[in-house]
């Protein structure tokens, strides 16, 4: 096996297992949830308040989930507070600080995100209603 053609496999290999790491998966997801984001968005993620309901992402969005929105929101918060109606999401900064994956996007760009994110999108998926 040539060098570029082992490392062509063994990236492919890194992706594959990055798709299905238990660090990405949307248990892991619901865990870090479960730890950050209930004390605002609610147990069962439909808010309250000033406070968006996460179960009705894909609802609002027209009936598709909006992936990109929910990657800049949890990928960009730290970097700026938004403010709605006077309640501001916290900066999350650890959860930015999780190891670098890249992850096939619904729009089939290719995104290089820290795990934390590409959990919490999974999880929130599996919630919407
Ligand atoms: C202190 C309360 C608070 C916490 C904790 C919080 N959020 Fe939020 N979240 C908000 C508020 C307020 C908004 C709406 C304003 C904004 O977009 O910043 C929001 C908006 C969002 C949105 C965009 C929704 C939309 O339709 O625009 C997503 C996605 C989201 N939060 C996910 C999360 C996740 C995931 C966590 C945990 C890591 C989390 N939030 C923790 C208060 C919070």
């Amino acid at each position: 096996m040539s060098k570029s053609t082992a490392f062509l496999t063994l990236s492919a290999i890194l992706v594959v297992l990055g798709a299905c790491s238990p660090w990405t998966s949307p248990q892991a997801g619901r865990n870090i949830y479960m730890q950050n984001c209930v004390s605002c968005h609610g147990a069962d993620g439909r808010g309250g308040a000033h406070i968006p309901d996460l179960t009705a992402l894909a609802a609002r969005a027209g009936g598709r989930y909006p992936q990109r929105m929910v990657l800049d929101k949890l990928d960009g918060y730290a970097r700026g507070a938004v403010i709605y109606e006077g309640v501001e999401m916290p900066n999350f900064g650890d959860l930015l600080t999780g190891r670098l994956t890249r992850v096939e996007t619904d729009r089939g760009l290719s995104r290089l995100l820290p795990e934390p994110i590409i959990a919490l999108d999974a999880y929130l998926r599996t919630i919407q209603r």
